[in-house]
């Protein structure tokens, strides 16, 4: 009998502390992701911010998001990601898409691009990529100014013709010895100007004319 009880008395001691230890791990586990989802949300607001400064705007952008489902057309997403709408005094003054370019070096790079009402991009980020450091990565605005190349850009300056690298004829810097990523992300970012100038009533939310897309040369 002393046994049966002292065996009761382990399987308790025992049951309370799995219980205690599985809350532990609940609580850590709630409190490491709370963590983690909010720095994921603190270096998206910054490099939306790259995007379109503070002083462009007075609407929260991390906050002010539309879903774009996977698969939309010129976008080529994999999956749902958001699109964000820059405000000032009510007035939609850009918005910020996302894309992915398929055709890297390494599989996906995952792009944002922020458009302004006159259609010209207002700054472009790479936010995730698997290319080759040294050949590939001057994508990355850390490793090289080259993404600063497609400010103030549109579907008219540079004209259809010349959104190629340049080794491809276009207005566009290759990296040496690499030319299959620029080629991607310069192919990403015509189709997103195409996206948006196709869809500039929805994603201004007013009626515009067609885009003023004189062409000219590089
Ligand atoms: C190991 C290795 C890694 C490479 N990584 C890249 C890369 O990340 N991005 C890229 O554009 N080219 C990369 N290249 C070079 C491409 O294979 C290709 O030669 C270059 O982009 C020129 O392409 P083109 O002949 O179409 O102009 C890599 C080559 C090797 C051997």
């Amino acid at each position: 009998m002393k046994t049966a009880s002292a065996i009761s008395r382990s399987a308790l001691f025992l049951g309370i502390f799995a219980a205690l230890a599985a809350a532990l791990i609940a609580w850590t586990w709630n409190s490491t992701k709370a963590d983690i989802e909010r720095s994921v949300r603190a270096a998206e607001a910054r490099q939306l911010l790259e995007i379109f400064p503070e002083n462009t705007h007075d609407n929260s952008l991390i906050d002010d998001r539309f879903v774009l489902p996977a698969n939309t057309p010129l976008l080529d997403l994999r999956k749902d990601r958001s699109g964000y709408t820059v405000r000032r005094n009510e007035d939609v003054v850009g918005v910020i898409l996302p894309a992915t370019a398929r055709d890297g070096y390494s599989g996906d790079i995952e792009l944002l691009i922020g458009v302004t009402a006159d259609g010209s991009v207002a700054g472009a980020r790479v936010v995730s990529h698997k290319e080759t450091p040294g050949l590939g990565d001057g994508i990355d605005t850390r490793k090289s100014p080259w993404m600063l190349s497609f400010d103030g850009r549109s579907l008219a300056s540079p004209s259809q013709p010349y959104w190629s690298v340049k080794k491809d004829g276009g207005a566009f810097d290759q990296f040496t010895g690499a030319t299959v990523t620029p080629r991607a992300v310069v192919a990403a970012i015509r189709r997103t100007l195409e996206y948006q100038a196709l869809h500039r009533a929805q994603l201004f939310e007013v009626e515009i004319a067609d885009n003023p897309a004189a062409e000219t040369g590089p």
